[in-house]
């Protein structure tokens, strides 16, 4: 190691069938007396919702909801959310839902703790004071946003998003209940699955790869690998559940200190403009991108395919990488996950400001194994339009 590396993550993670039950001693140790539930529309109807407050009300905790949050939600979702914490007088945020309606939890924390405005917090470490005491429910796995310092929020009027990383953004807990998973729809599943898997693979072939963050990474991998398709095609299978939470956490601890790279820049402008679901954008980019990042990194790349429990025994670096590429491939094709941009509306004319687009996410591209241009960016896109 020739470099100072700086390590952080959530200090308490509460992980296992039923962890949710733990909701009213989590909040009480916390000093929370009301609550400010932040969810989105799909998961109040599944039930989700109604079991936590339910087990608000038996502890005595009152609480009130924002269910409102959109997929890919915007900033201004979030003021919205802040301003009715602070008109409901809560002491304490529980964020329930996959990335978005956690993102917003998060940021709605640090909204009525500092004086704002919002724009003033986007970039890195520009959030001056700690946020309301806030917990983390994931229902997808996912984002790992339970355990990362960042939020992403959508700029609708710039076509953008925008990211707010800060230390303030961790979540005082994390309560990861893989049962809370298991309703989740198949191609709901794979997408989240496959975001959880790219920030992995991601952060293990990041410039910013340390040995703790490769820890978390290949075991994230594994982990994943081993039980993505059982939790697609049979959802209600518990240990492929608990196994995918548990490797989009360990992905999110790896990839809040190492960072992710092109696979997600690619994917951020067509997610802010053409509302491609940010894990089916990742998973259409994913195999292009490898295919370019691979030279930056081979030795990488091929203990990746290792790592995917491919046999590399007798083959050169290059083809090692070469067969992480179509190990992946061929999970796309099994999750049936999209693989063309077309399908989403994209047109060819669309490619040069979406290139142009990939540029501007500088904080990523600096992790990223291979330099990219922007005659790059327009190659990559090509291919799978
Ligand atoms: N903060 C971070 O570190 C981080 C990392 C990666 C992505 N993100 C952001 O997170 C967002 C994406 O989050 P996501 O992929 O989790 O999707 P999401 O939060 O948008 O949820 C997708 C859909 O799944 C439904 N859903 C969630 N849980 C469910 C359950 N248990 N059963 C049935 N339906 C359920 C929701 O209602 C929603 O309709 C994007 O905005 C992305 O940019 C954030
Ligand atoms: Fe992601």
């Amino acid at each position: 190691m020739n470099k100072i590396n700086t390590f952080q993550t959530t200090t308490r993670t509460i992980m296992g069938p039923g962890a949710i039950k733990n909701i009213v001693a989590e909040a009480k140790r916390l000093g929370g007396t009301k609550a400010m539930i932040i969810t989105d529309p799909g998961l109040v109807k599944t039930g989700i919702v109604n079991e936590l407050e339910s087990l608000l009300n038996k502890g005595n905790i009152g609480f009130s909801r924002f269910d409102s949050v959109e997929a890919d939600p915007s900033y201004e979702t979030a003021i919205t959310a802040a301003e009715q914490v602070k008109k409901d007088g809560a002491d304490i945020i529980i964020g329930i839902g996959g990335g978005s309606a956690q993102d917003i939890a998060k940021v709605s924390s640090i909204l009525v703790t500092n004086k704002g405005p919002i724009s003033e917090y986007f970039g890195i470490d520009l959030v001056p004071n700690p946020g309301m005491k806030l917990i983390l429910i994931p229902t997808t796995a996912g984002t790992g946003s339970e355990v990362t310092p960042i939020a992403i929020l959508s700029d609708h009027k710039e076509k953008l998003k925008k990211g707010i990383v800060s230390m303030h953004l961790f979540p005082s807990t994390a309560l990861l209940d893989p049962l809370l998973t298991v309703g989740l729809p198949p191609h709901v599943t794979a997408a989240t699955g496959m975001d959880a898997l790219i920030h992995a693979i991601e952060a293990f072939t990041s410039k910013n790869a340390t040995d703790m963050t490769d820890m978390l990474a290949i075991q994230a991998i594994k982990l994943i690998n081993k039980n993505i398709r059982t939790a697609y095609a049979n959802g209600e299978n518990l240990e492929a559940r608990e196994g995918m939470l548990e490797g989009s956490m360990l992905a999110g601890m790896a990839f809040a200190n190492a960072g992710v790279t092109a696979v997600h820049a690619f994917a951020y402008p067509i997610g802010a403009e053409f509302h491609i679901p940010h894990g089916v954008a990742n998973s259409i980019m994913l195999v292009p991108v490898m295919e370019f990042n691979m030279l930056g990194n081979l030795e990488k790349f091929a203990r990746l395919a290792e790592i995917l429990g491919e046999k590399t025994q007798g083959l050169s670096l290059r083809d090692s990488a070469l067969r992480a590429v179509e190990t992946l491939r061929t999970l796309t094709i099994d999750l049936n996950v999209p693989n063309k941009l077309s399908s989403f509306g994209v047109k060819a004319s669309d490619i040069p400001e979406l290139a142009k687009g990939v540029m501007k996410v500088t904080r990523l591209l600096a992790n990223n194994p291979r330099v990219l241009r922007v005659e790059d960016a327009e190659a990559i896109y090509k291919r799978v339009l």
